[in-house]
């Protein structure tokens, strides 16, 4: 989705926008622009927007005179209006005072459109963004300050949004809102920065505020004021030091950020585990006695979330099923808030997130509390809105993940929630200690298993090879390996564009197998399973009739290899945590293939990163 960011300080804005513009460039967009306060003369805003990459605005930017300090940029994934240099932001005002730019949407637009329009504003985009900016100017006209312009324009705008303006009538300051989209400021030495996301701003700072909603800032190059909207008197806001660094954020010798991240899952689980287990015990530094206590008596749980998220809340069922003997359900965040959920204070509602800014899943956590319910988000975003919202954060601590498709991102959640699914099931009295042994011990051979499950890369790039061209894939899996079938589906459609679906495979038989004939790949996710020999039912029904079949299988299984024109191996584990190593061949086969069609693996068609408008 669009991403933001600005500069005030003393050195020059432009370098600084553009490279922090390259950061957000992941998120997804399809044009950018940047406004600069001109150094000279009457200290005037200057724009230059471009339809299409960075590429193109960096050309269009040679000569131009945006020599200033202080500085927004954007980054835009349209939403109102096509993709072109005239809806591309940031936006003016009629004056040319006044430079914006928005993420998110802003629901009252035609309305107040017309009512500007009424009153002479002249309007240059399709945007509901440029509202803003008129309504920010035909303020300002009547009290002629900016802070109490801005203020009260947002105070008309229903929906969500982060802004960020700049202007030449406070040549000196940035002003932001945020409600519901994510704003960061970065706090320099005498320099500060605003971003929709840290990693954007990182490489000149790891030292963040961020922003509530409904919180509006001033920023100056040696100072930030945030005020609550309405309120005349700073709030004092805490300053975050975030751990993550450049190089995490950087391709790292890989040709893909994809390949880098489906790399270093051996490393994310690896620290997960650490930071969790205590011997045989599971540790989670978030959850107080108070909390112990009322999750010891919660009486059903839901798993909210949405994409990759929503098929690690699948595995996240069956794991919670298993171990805490409870009532579960897991739902897309998109139907949880609108179906009036029957959820109240003995519900435990667990949010999974690797961003912590989706919007739907964030509108489920609000719903949720509202009933009551207990919140639990699972986010890998350290300071994001869901984080911050929940009653109660765990981190997945995966690192920024910087492709669009989700891959250490899910392998992480689904050890938090294997973790999380021990945890409970001791609390709850449905593990004994000698049980808990066991699944820790398998726990801790998965980074090394991991590991040898990349290995298998060969193997897969082979068999993408050979089926790049194909244009319809089914992936097949039962129980903890039925959502593996839809993310590894889901991967191959994200960044391929060639279809494919994922079935429970007991479901074969009531459609799906009219599919099959000699052209047809189907991927079948069988790993040593108590559902085994129905896989392998399965796998004949698709042999005999001539389907090509692509096999996941336990290392050293001969029925499986016999019945499989390719296989890929994973090692042996419990059958709760296969799907944590079933998921990698899957996630490189999509990625192989993506490869050979010679797609844009990082930065796929359409696809934002981070999904802040519903
Ligand atoms: C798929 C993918 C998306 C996200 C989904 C939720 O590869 O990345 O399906 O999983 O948009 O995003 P988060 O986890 O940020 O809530």
């Amino acid at each position: 989705m669009c991403g933001i960011v600005g500069y005030i300080g003393p050195k020059k804005a432009l370098p600084i926008l553009i490279s922090s513009l390259e950061r957000l460039e992941y998120r997804g967009y399809d044009s950018s622009g940047i406004a600069c306060i001109s150094e000279k003369g009457d200290r005037g805003v200057y724009t230059i927007k471009e339809q299409g990459k960075l590429g193109r605005l960096k050309s269009k930017l040679n000569g131009a005179l945006l020599d200033g300090h202080v500085g927004i940029g954007h980054t835009r994934w349209a939403t109102h209006g096509e993709p072109s240099e005239r809806n591309a932001h940031p936006h003016q005002d009629c004056s040319k005072k006044f430079a914006l730019v928005h993420n998110g949407i802003i629901e009252n637009y035609a309305e107040l459109k017309h009512e500007l329009q009424r009153k002479g504003h002249h309007f240059r985009s399709e945007t509901d963004t440029e509202v803003a900016v008129h309504l920010i100017e035909e303020y300002f006209e009547r009290c002629r300050n900016v802070f109490e312009a801005f203020q009260k324009a947002v105070i008309r705008m229903q929906g969500f949004f982060a802004f960020v303006l700049t202007t030449s009538h406070d040549p000196d300051a940035i002003y932001v809102f945020k409600r519901s989209n994510p704003l960061v400021i970065g706090v320099g030495n005498g320099e500060n920065f605003v971003a929709s996301d840290a990693p954007a701003i990182l490489s000149y700072t790891n030292r963040m505020i961020y922003l509530d909603d409904n919180e509006m800032a001033r920023v100056t190059a040696d100072r930030t004021e945030v005020f609550r909207l309405g309120e005349k008197n700073p709030r004092r806001k805490p300053v975050v030091r975030i751990k993550w660094n450049m190089r995490q954020a950087e391709k790292d010798g890989f040709p893909h950020f994809m390949l880098k991240e489906i790399h270093e899952q051996p490393q994310v689980v690896d620290t997960i585990l650490k930071e969790r287990l205590r011997g045989n015990r599971i540790f989670f530094d978030s959850i107080s006695k108070k909390t112990e206590k009322r999750l010891s008596r919660i009486s059903k749980i839901h798993l909210v979330s949405c994409g990759t998220a929503y098929h690690a809340g699948l595995v996240g069922k069956y794991m919670l099923s298993e171990c805490a003997r409870l009532p579960v359900d897991a739902s897309v965040s998109s139907e949880f808030r609108y179906e009036d959920p029957v959820v109240d204070e003995r519900d435990l509602v667990i949010f999974i997130t690797q961003s912590g800014e989706t919007a739907d899943t964030l509108a489920a956590l609000r719903a949720a509390k509202e009933k009551k319910a207990f919140t639990l988000a699972i986010v890998n975003v350290v300071g994001s809105t869901i984080a911050r919202e929940a009653d109660c954060v765990i981190y997945t601590h995966a690192g920024p993940e910087i492709g669009v498709a989700s891959t250490k991102a899910y392998l992480a959640q689904l050890t938090v929630l294997a973790l999380f699914a021990l945890y409970l099931g001791k609390l709850r009295g449905k593990l004994s200690s000698g049980q808990m042994r066991e699944y820790i011990n398998w726990l801790l051979k998965l980074p090394r298993q991991i590991e040898e499950t990349l290995r298998q890369d060969k193997a897969v790039k082979q068999c993408a090879r050979k089926l790049y061209t194909k244009r319809n894939f089914l992936y097949l899996g039962r129980g903890y390996n039925f959502p593996n079938a839809l993310e590894g589906a889901l991967k191959l459609k994200e960044i391929t564009y060639a279809h494919a679906h994922g079935y429970a495979a007991g479901e074969m038989k009531h459609g799906p197998i009219a599919l099959i004939d000699s052209e047809q790949p189907v991927i079948c996710i069988s790993p040593a399973a108590k559902t085994y020999e129905k896989m392998i039912s399965n796998i004949q029904e698709i042999e005999a009739r001539k389907g090509i079949v692509v096999s996941v299988a336990t290392v050293g299984d001969q029925t499986i290899k016999k019945l499989s024109r390719f296989l890929f191996l994973i090692p042996e584990t419990k059958e709760m945590l296969s799907s944590i190593l079933a998921v990698i061949p899957l996630q490189l086969f999509a990625y192989y293939v993506a490869v050979f069609n010679k797609r844009d693996v990082d930065q796929p068609r359409n696809l934002a990163k981070s999904v802040t408008v519903e």
